[in-house]
């Protein structure tokens, strides 16, 4: 059976490790992301955007993640989940398909409309036996920001609204903007250590960090120390599957026609990318 996100995030924040939730897109990184899991022995999420879900199709995704995972079932749990939707109708429509977790991200609304609609997410999604994550404070696309500055203050989680909001809305998982960013190359140079600790004091629910695909070594394992149950990875999993390719093309051998070779190759690249990970966030033999 699929576990839940909401179990394995609980089981990660007792047992002081991290779990990664990486994106899928297709059948070959699905591949990659769960059997690095298995080699690991290593809880794992697999999770989709909503543009994924338009480029590949809601059920066709799901279907083919939930048969990749429940092929594992058995030997390591994994989590299916929806990551940054952005609205009630693609909540509803991803759990009448079948997911069991979602990410409700309203982190681009005034206060009082974040709480209220992603209350009505949760009220909706428990009623259901679904999980919910939100998120307060903003953990801003560096794609967005072409490569200025950018204002950090602006976006980060402050603690005791972060309270708040887990109160008032009744959240499973809370995603934390304290210098963190999605995309590589421009966090805050120095996350903001003392703000996460603050949150972690006064919020009883799992914290996640998005943008974590340049979390190396000592930062990663510095955030998990002050209370970080869950990094979300894209864009490292991406140049993965994507620079393999490359490297694939711009050889001298000729590739030839056979894309099981040629994607065969890519989904190994997926896969040591992220075992990486797992073994940088400590939830190998964690199951
Ligand atoms: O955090 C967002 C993910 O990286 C999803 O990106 O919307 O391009 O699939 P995407
Ligand atoms: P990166 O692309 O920076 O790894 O961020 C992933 C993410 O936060 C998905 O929600
Ligand atoms: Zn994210």
């Amino acid at each position: 059976m699929i576990t839940s996100v909401k179990e394995i995030l609980i089981k990660a924040k007792e047992g002081g490790y991290a779990v990664g939730a990486f994106n899928t897109v297709n059948l070959e990184t699905t591949q990659g992301i769960v059997r690095a899991a298995k080699e690991l022995h290593s809880p794992i999420i697999i999770q989709v955007s909503e543009k994924t879900l338009e480029y590949a199709g809601l059920r066709g995704i799901f279907n083919l993640i939930k048969n990749e995972a429940e092929f594992y079932a058995s030997e390591i749990p994994i989590g299916i989940h929806l990551d940054h939707g952005h609205s009630f109708e693609i909540v509803q429509r991803v759990v009448t398909a079948g997911f069991t977790s979602v990410m409700y991200d309203g982190s681009r609304k005034n206060f009082s409309d974040n709480i209220e609609i992603t209350k009505k997410v949760v009220d909706f999604c428990h009623e259901r036996g679904v999980s919910v994550q939100g998120e307060l404070g903003n953990v801003p696309y560096l794609s967005e920001h072409k490569m200025m500055d950018v204002d950090w203050d602006k976006y980060m989680t402050d603690p005791l609204e972060a309270k708040q909001f887990v109160d008032g809305t009744g959240i499973d998982a809370l995603a934390v903007a304290v210098g963190n960013a999605h995309g590589f190359f421009r966090e805050r140079e120095i996350p903001d250590w003392d703000r996460l600790e603050k949150i972690r004091e006064i919020v009883d629910v799992p914290l996640i960090m998005h943008g974590a695909s340049d979390w190396e070594d000592g930062k990663a394992s510095e955030a998990v120390k002050k209370g970080i149950s869950c990094f979300n990875i894209d864009t490292n999993t991406r140049m993965a599957f994507v620079n393999a390719l490359s490297n694939i093309f711009h050889n001298d051998k000729d590739p030839g026609f056979d894309m099981r070779d040629i994607l065969g190759q890519a989904r190994e690249a997926v896969k040591d990318s992220v075992k990486k990970k797992i073994l940088l966030f400590g939830s190998n033999d964690k199951i």
